[in-house]
């Protein structure tokens, strides 16, 4: 009994725990985040994988809000040397902010944070090895203001993702336009 209680209660500490650790913009509605964005800046507990050639090292161009609530979110990926364009569908969960999609295997997206002109993405997957998180930072330009800038400081530092690890898309790495 005592047992059962200890790791009822150690569930739902970790369970609390993970969602502090991913909060989700409060009044979240996916009007807010629809239509184009530029990717900004990119980080993640392990930098392999925004390196060049890395999988998650994309460019994310805009949302696009589905009939059934779910997004449809398109990004360039640079494969081969070249730039191509793909898509991935977000699928709502019961918390608004909060989908999961596949790449790779199941990943989970939050929107941690959507602010003037900005737009803070989690995206985790689980995966034998331990967790990989990768925070986005999107701008309406690529000119993001000094609150987004925080949060996502913030954010990243929270996550545990050292500043070494993240990389800011510089123009020449930026991959907006097929062939380029
Ligand atoms: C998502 O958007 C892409 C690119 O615009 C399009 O080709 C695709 O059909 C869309 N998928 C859905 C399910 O709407």
């Amino acid at each position: 009994m005592t047992l059962l209680l200890l790791s009822l209660w150690l569930g739902l500490a970790w369970a609390q725990q993970d969602q502090s650790l991913v909060p989700v913009q409060p009044g979240f509605h996916p009007e807010q985040v629809e239509g184009p964005w530029h990717t900004v800046k990119l980080g993640a507990t392990d930098p392999s994988v925004i390196e060049e050639g890395g999988s998650y090292l994309c460019s994310m161009s805009g949302i696009k809000l589905l009939e059934d609530g779910d997004l449809n979110i398109t990004y360039f990926h640079r494969k081969d040397g070249k730039c191509v364009q793909e898509f991935y569908i977000g699928k709502k969960t019961n918390t608004p902010g909060r989908y999961t999609f596949e790449y790779e295997g199941k990943n989970f997206l939050t929107f941690v944070a959507v602010g003037d002109g900005f737009l803070i993405m989690d995206l985790e997957k689980r995966r034998e090895a331990g967790a990989l998180i990768v925070v986005e930072l999107h701008g309406r330009t690529f000119l993001v203001n000094e609150v987004g800038q925080e949060a996502y400081r913030k954010h990243t530092l929270r996550r545990g993702i050292q500043p070494d690890n993240i990389v800011e898309l510089s123009a020449h790495a930026r991959c907006t336009s097929l062939g380029s």
